[in-house]
This record gives structure tokens, sequence and C-alpha cells, in this order.
């Protein structure tokens, strides 16, 4: 009788394999680029119901309407890019890269999880302890990768038994090889029972939840040629990313 792994390895060679590989690929990409369009559009929404609120009110200055324009055009664009990046992600398509600064990477995602955390009572962080480290890389897709580790950590603190909620993005070089950005917060920590799979895709605790923002954080800085872990710390959550330097 054939083993289990020689049955495997038969039937990803078999042409049924190979299909149910692209089939699953579909299924992930499309998930993934449902996932990441969520956020823009979700921003598109609120600044065009705030336009339409301000724009039936009394006083209205060219300034304000131009500004709430413009976000909602920024996250159109970035709505675009996100389809164009998810496929060179699950397409294993080249890319250019160019030299990234993680402190960039960190403030842009914190000014736009900022209205998020306020309302949320969330005091966000950011601690840098290097000197601009830089990576080479895709901006806009290491910035995904740590939207989706802080919204999860802003979700965690968003919990009646916790007070002060606190969230801290850090920035840190490791060696001359490596440099860091952990996220960490003082929520009810990850579920003892999915410790070990929280980065594959679907897997999730939360009733509205995807489960699937760690694993395409987890792509994205594999991409990088880095990796995500779950580090163990005494209460909360702390997420770490860790990458070569540039
Ligand atoms: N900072 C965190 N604190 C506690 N649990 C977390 C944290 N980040 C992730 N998790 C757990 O990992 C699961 C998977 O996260 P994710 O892949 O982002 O999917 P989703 O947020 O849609 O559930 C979450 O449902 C949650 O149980
Ligand atoms: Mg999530």
């Amino acid at each position: 009788m054939t083993n289990p792994e020689t049955q495997l390895s038969e039937f990803a060679n078999s042409g049924v394999g190979r299909q149910w590989e692209r089939e699953t690929a579909m299924r992930v990409m499309t998930a993934y680029i449902a996932h990441e369009l969520n956020h823009p559009l979700g921003t598109i929404i609120n600044v065009a119901n705030m336009l339409s609120r301000r724009l039936s009110g009394p006083v209205v200055s060219p300034k304000d309407i131009g500004e709430h324009v413009e976000s909602i055009k920024a996250e159109a664009i970035r709505a675009t890019s996100i389809i164009r990046h998810m496929r060179m992600l699950t397409e294993h398509k080249p890319t250019a890269r160019t030299s990234v600064s993680l402190v960039d990477v960190c403030s842009d995602t914190i000014a736009r999880v900022a209205s998020l955390a306020k309302a949320k009572q969330v005091k966000l962080r950011f601690v840098s302890r290097a000197a601009r480290p830089k990576v080479y890389g895709v901006k806009e897709l290491l910035e995904t990768a740590l939207y989706n580790l802080v919204i999860n950590s802003i979700a965690a603190v968003d919990n009646p038994g916790i007070a002060k909620r606190r969230v801290i993005i850090c920035v840190a070089v490791q060696d001359t090889n490596w440099t860091t950005i952990q996220v960490l917060d003082n929520g009810i920590g990850v579920p003892e029972g999915i410790r070990d799979k929280v980065f594959e895709p679907f897997v999730t605790t939360r009733a509205d939840g995807a489960g699937l923002g760690l694993a395409i954080a987890s792509d994205i800085v594999r991409w990088h040629h880095g990796q995500v872990s779950n580090r163990p710390c005494k209460s909360g959550t702390c997420m770490e990313i860790v990458l070569p330097r540039e």
C-alpha cells in the first residue's frame, strides 16, 4: 500500500492536483483583495458622508471641500494600488522595489489609523530606537502588513475590561543585517487554541473577522525575505516583523 506522503505528492503532481492548487491560489487572492479593499472603501464612504453633511450645512469653505475631495482621491488611488500589489504578491510577479524607510512606513500607517484609535480611546505611541533603518521593498505593501497588525491590536484592547488601552509601535535595529517593527498591546492576548495557526488564512475568533489580516501580513513580510511572529510576552500581545536591512 502507498504511504500517505506518496499519495499526497502523486495528487499534487496530477492534473486534478494542479487544478486544485490553482483554484486555492485564486480563492486566497480574491479573498486578500476583497479584505484589503474594505479599508479604503470604508474610508471613502465615511469621508463622502462627512462631505455631504457639510454641503447641506450653513457654511462650507472651498478649502474644506477640497480637503475632503483630496482624501477621497487618495483612498481611491490606494484601492487601485492594492489590487496591483496583491496580484503581484499572489502571482509572484517581479516588481520594482525601492529603498524604504521603516520610520516612514510606521508614521504613515499611524496617520491612517489615528481616527480609529481616537474613536476607540486607544493611545497609540511610536518609539524609534534606530535612526531611520531602511529595507529594500515596496512601501505600500509594508504599510498594509503593519496596518493589519495595528488594527488587530486596536481590536484587542477595545474591551470594556481594559481601562488604559495602549498600542505601541516600536522600530529597532537588531544587528547589522536585521531590523524589526514590534506592535505591542495590552489587550486580551491571542487565544491559546489558535496561537500556532494565526498566520494561516481564514483563522479567526471574531464574529465579523475574515481571518486574513495576519495571513496577508505574513505573506508580505515573507515576500520581503523577512518573518512575522507572535513573541511571547507577559500580558497582551507582541507581534514582531523582522526584515533584512537594505
Ligand atoms: N493583537 C492581538 N491580540 C489578540 N488576538 C489577536 C491579535 N492579533 C490577532 N489576534 C487573533 O488572531 C486572529 C486572526 O487575526 P487576523 O488574521 O487579523 O484575522 P481577523 O482580524 O479577521 O480575525 C484574530 O481573530 C484574533 O483571535
Ligand atoms: Mg485582523
